[in-house]
């Protein structure tokens, strides 16, 4: 197959999967990136710390301008976890640490209006990219096969059910210690389903050569080492 001459060449493999909310691309990204050792980036925090700044500022998140503008002059990390508190990593925008605060309710059913504009999308997956570009990643996202890093050696979309997804939300906001309704977190994550994949930009879909995974009736052991053997079948890369 001829390389694209345009496209740069990875020294090492990335992993991108996408897929959408709540279908444990998080979970998968985590373990596969733990048994082979690379780093796991989550991209939707980078989205989710633009819409908690936003909501923090007061901003109209209406007002594309001014939310744009933000997420061009924050400045988000991802380091590693400083506390045993079920963190995966820390999360710091401008320097604060904001791990558990986006994901409050508000930023849930506010993220995807949010990661519709084109501005904000610019400015988070030019950094994205750069980290993905550097090899050994497996980065998490929607746009991650089809935009962000198409280069990546192995692209997987993992799907499962509306009511499947809103079940294990609420489990998850229930082991918290918060309160949830199921019903609610339903209609949040087929509103947010929608929204994510009808946007004009870099809508959810699978790229052309991802291989899709259906989680309804998988454990999540049964799916990385799934993910695991298409990796070790993957042509190398470049
Ligand atoms: O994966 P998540 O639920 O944390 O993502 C939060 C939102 O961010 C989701 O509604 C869509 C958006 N997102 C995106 O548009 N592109 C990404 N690469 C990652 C997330």
């Amino acid at each position: 197959m001829s390389q694209n001459p345009l496209r740069p060449v990875l020294s090492h493999p990335s992993i991108a999967i996408d897929g959408p909310a709540a279908s444990g691309k998080s979970t998968l990204g985590k373990k596969v990136a733990d048994q082979l050792d690379w780093l796991f980036f989550d991209t939707g925090v980078m989205y989710r710390a633009v819409t908690w700044l936003a909501l923090q500022a007061g901003l109209d998140l209406n007002d594309q301008g001014a939310v744009t503008a933000l997420a061009e002059s924050c400045v988000i990390d991802v380091l590693p976890a400083s506390q045993e508190d079920g963190r995966t990593s820390d999360l710091l925008a401008d320097g604060q640490d904001i791990t558990w605060q986006i994901r409050r309710p508000e930023v849930d059913a506010n993220v995807s209006q949010v990661s519709t504009y084109a501005g904000v999308r610019a400015a988070l997956s030019a950094q994205q990219r750069r980290i993905g570009l550097r090899g050994q990643v497996v980065m998490v996202g929607r746009d991650i096969g089809t935009v962000v890093l198409p280069e990546a050696g192995l692209k997987i979309y993992l799907d499962a059910s509306p009511e499947e997804r809103a079940r294990r939300r609420y489990r998850e906001v229930i082991g918290r210690g918060e309160s949830a309704d199921y019903e609610h977190i339903l209609q949040i994550v087929m509103k947010r389903d929608q929204i994510d994949s009808t946007r004009a930009v870099a809508p959810l879909k699978a790229a052309e050569d991802a291989i899709v995974i259906d989680s309804d009736q998988l454990s999540i052991e049964q799916v990385v080492e799934k993910t695991l053997t298409l990796l070790s079948e993957a042509p190398p890369a470049g």
